[in-house]
């Protein structure tokens, strides 16, 4: 597009300062701001605009509209029959064997409230290992697939997908490349990136972020379904044929990754799209909650129902919203595939209030120490609304969920207590195959077990004094 092709679109859509510095841009900043432009849809992106400030500015407290997931549709993992759990397992270690079953692991978000530059995946939380969060899930993934082979006989790859973005994309390539992809198949991992959506200013206007560069962000998690079709990556899925999706975020350093009791209790269910929750901590933790919102599954977020619903318990003194949301879901193939064929773009748009870089008027690049704009993300979750057969299942919260969110600073959710939840479970671990006494930092490593089997040959009258790798 000429100069004045560019700037009777950007006029028609309200955009026009996009080239106020324009007289002061050498020929590769033209080059590059006239690139950066062709490549945003501004009919769509200025409608998400309007589109997100309408809903956010209609956003009433769900109270009224809510109910707690009914009975039939979730499980608990506490009060599972233990057969019925094995059963589960061994169901989704069977899909896992045929190669039906992949990952997806959301690894675009940059990070911010952690405070680092890196990808997340990347953080080491200072275990005696000194393991990474992305090192700790490839090598569960080599746990399983051994798991899979020793009980059917062989087992396909399981097939790691991971969403990065921007900030993140070759950063995480890199890093799973110099580390030999941790001794999983190279073609086995597939990194894919999500797509970023501009940032603007309250009143509708798109943010420079340099005098050539329009602010962007990533889309959020919800950028996942627009993504696995853009990208490739569901007809990557269909021809590895792939079934079963686990899809969960990066900074659980619990995670289950492809949890064949997962798989097994969804495929049991015949269920197309689920959750895995666990019980709140209190009625005030900043979770989302599972249930249904005007008879439809979704996730509400603490923000959007009132202190006296979110403290409302039953009989028996449990909170009635209790089922938390840890990002942890499941999904078939031919779910994905429908939500990216018919609802992708239909998906519901959520406005983030931010501090945003701009160029100010007179080209000076200003950091806001206040939020001046806003940026606009979709939640994965949005799309338990179009399942046909929806499943929670409930897992305990100090076997399967410790978030890693914060720095240290804020003592919750942070790298402190990511270590020391790990920590603890490999204690318990070992003290459940018969050891005596566990003392200090005892790591278990993935490739020795995967969920605390495996561990009595080794640990069985044994004591463990830490600092301590058992590989
Ligand atoms: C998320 C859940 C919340 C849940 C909480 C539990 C969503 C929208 N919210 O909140 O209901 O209670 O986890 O820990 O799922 N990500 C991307 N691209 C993005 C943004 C995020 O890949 O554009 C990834 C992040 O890297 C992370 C995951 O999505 O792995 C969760 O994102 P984050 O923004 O941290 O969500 P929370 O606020 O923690």
């Amino acid at each position: 597009m000429t100069y004045l092709e560019i700037k009777a679109l950007l006029q028609k859509h309200g955009q026009e300062h996009l080239l106020q510095f324009w007289d002061e841009l050498s020929p590769e900043e033209r080059d590059c701001l006239i690139e950066d432009i062709e490549n945003l849809d501004l009919m769509e992106v200025t409608s998400y605009f309007t589109r997100a400030i309408k809903s956010n500015e209609s956003k009433s407290l769900l109270d009224e509209k809510i109910q707690p997931i009914p009975d039939s549709s979730i499980e608990s993992i506490k009060t599972v029959l233990p057969e019925q759990l094995q059963k589960y397992e061994r169901l989704g270690l069977e899909e896992i064997a045929k190669g039906k079953a992949a990952i997806i692991l959301m690894a675009g978000g940059q990070g911010t409230r952690l405070g680092v530059d890196y990808p997340k995946g990347m953080y080491n939380v200072g275990l005696p290992s000194n393991k990474t969060l992305f090192e700790l899930q490839a090598l569960r993934i080599k746990r399983l697939q051994h798991m899979a082979r020793e009980l059917f006989g062989d087992c396909a790859g399981i097939a790691l997908y991971i969403m990065t973005s921007d900030a993140t994309h070759e950063t995480t390539l890199a890093y799973f490349k110099e580390n030999d992809y941790f001794g999983l198949n190279e073609n086995q991992v597939k990194a894919f990136k999500q797509s970023t959506l501009p940032c603007f200013t309250f009143d509708g206007k798109i943010i420079l972020d340099d005098k050539h560069k329009i602010a962007r962000a990533p889309d959020g998690n919800g950028g996942l379904y627009v993504a696995l079709e853009k990208e490739g990556i569901l007809s990557d899925m269909e021809n590895r044929g792939i079934n079963s999706v686990h899809v969960f975020s990066v900074d659980n350093i619990l995670v289950k990754v492809a949890d064949p009791v997962f798989i097994g209790y969804c495929l049991s269910r015949s269920a197309d799209c689920a959750a895995k929750v666990v019980s709140k901590r209190s009625a005030d933790e900043p979770v989302g909650v599972v249930c249904l919102v005007d008879g439809l599954f979704g996730v509400v977020e603490y923000s959007e129902i009132s202190k006296t619903t979110s403290q409302l318990c039953n009989d028996k003194g449990t909170l009635v919203y209790n089922a938390g949301n840890i990002c942890n879901h499941y999904f078939t193939t031919e779910f994905l595939n429908k939500i990216a064929k018919n609802y992708s773009k239909e998906l519901d748009l959520h406005v983030a209030k931010k501090k945003i870089p701009f160029i100010d008027a007179s080209g000076t690049k200003c950091k806001p120490s206040t939020s001046n704009g806003i940026k606009i993300e979709k939640f994965v979750f949005d799309v338990f609304k179009y399942s046909s057969k929806f499943a929670a299942w409930e897992v305990l919260r100090e076997d399967e969920f410790s978030g890693l969110k914060n720095s240290d600073s804020a003592k919750e959710d942070c790298p402190t207590t990511a270590r020391n939840h790990i920590l603890d479970l490999h204690r318990r671990w070992l003290l459940k195959s018969g050891a005596k006494n566990v003392d200090g930092n005892v790591e278990i490593s993935p490739l020795l077990s995967y969920a605390g089997e495996n561990l009595v040959d080794i640990a069985k009258d044994k004591s463990f004094r830490g600092p301590l790798v058992l590989n």
